[in-house]
């Protein structure tokens, strides 16, 4: 591995947003600026510039609850790679997350989790990226017996509660800041009178991404997924369980494509925190 000397280590503030929109673009990845500025008003960024100013690296640590904490954004320009930049940013990520007892998780494509493995991060589940271009053609579904409507004000306590489970960590704030930015895909669903699933989504710079999806049952999933489709027009991204073979088949013959892989990964052990049976879909592999 080559030196990484010359390049200067910084943190990431507010006044480098335009850099790093540039440099996840660089990358074909979807985030605007409004991600990277909600990732860094509640996390840490760790940067590598190179003389001319070129921001060529980044990562970022965001903490959810007490215990652990997402590592996102681990992105070198394309001119700088193999170089060590990451493993360096990654290195100094998770010294100070070992400083502040959190446990590192995240979710890996296939070339970051060549890095990752070698810095001591273990497999656990994995999802896809979809994407559809084209018109949505998926049929109506019957959901019978689940109501699907607007997500409201009220419903906040209910989501968080359902969330909590799910993720292993209390992220409302998130899921908050998540809700406006495409309203029409804020939605629950209500079965037996009870919350039994919730799915949000927002703008991109590529595509609208629906997620997270929370859901107690596949039934309920599905549900929430048509109504979302339904109502946001493509070009759409949605991150799916692999474990949701049948939901794949139903998006795939609707029009959606394989993109990537992700696998989510956690320093040391095999076992992520939350309760992967609730997630259909993560929020993305930059919020977890
Ligand atoms: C993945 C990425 C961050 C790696 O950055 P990098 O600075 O090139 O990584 P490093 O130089 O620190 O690599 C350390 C080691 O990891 C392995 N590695 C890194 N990239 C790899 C790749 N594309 N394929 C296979 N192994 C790879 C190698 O063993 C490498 O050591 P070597 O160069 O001596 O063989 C970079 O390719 C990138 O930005 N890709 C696009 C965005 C992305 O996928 N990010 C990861 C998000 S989870």
């Amino acid at each position: 591995m080559a030196s990484t000397d010359g390049a200067r280590e910084h943190a990431l503030a507010p006044e480098h947003l335009a850099a790093c929109a540039a440099l996840s673009a660089s990358a074909h990845w979807n985030q605007n600026e409004a991600d990277w500025a909600l990732m860094l008003s509640f996390g840490r960024g760790y940067g590598l510039s190179l003389a001319d100013g070129t921001l060529a690296a980044s990562t970022l640590t965001l903490p959810y609850g007490q215990s652990f904490a997402w590592v996102a954004m681990v992105l070198v320009h394309p001119d700088c790679r193999r170089r060590g930049f990451a493993t360096r940013l990654l290195r100094r990520a998770l010294e100070d997350l070992a400083r502040d007892g959190r446990l590192p998780v995240l979710d890996a494509t296939p070339a970051g989790r060549e890095v990752y493995r070698q810095e001591g991060f273990c497999d656990t589940w994995s999802f896809r990226r979809l994407a559809l271009d084209g018109a949505w053609r998926g049929a109506a579904e019957s959901t019978r017996g689940i109501r699907v409507r607007a997500l409201q004000s009220q419903d906040w306590p209910a989501v968080a509660a359902l969330d909590l489970p799910a993720f292993g960590a209390d992220r409302e704030f998130l899921l908050r800041s998540l809700a406006p930015r495409l309203p029409q895909a804020a939605l629950v669903a209500e079965r037996d009178g009870q919350l039994a699933g919730f799915l949000l989504g927002r703008e991109g710079r590529e595509a609208r991404q629906l997620g997270p999806l929370v859901a107690r049952d596949t039934e309920t999933a599905r549900a929430l997924l048509a109504a979302g489709l339904s109502a946001v027009p493509p070009p759409l991204y949605l991150d799916l369980v692999d474990r949701e073979t049948e939901t794949r088949a139903w998006l795939e013959h609707a029009g959606f494509a394989f993109q990537r892989p992700f696998t989510r990964m956690v320093h040391g052990k095999a076992g992520a925190p939350g309760d992967a049976a609730l997630v259909a879909c993560p929020a993305g592999p930059e919020l977890g």
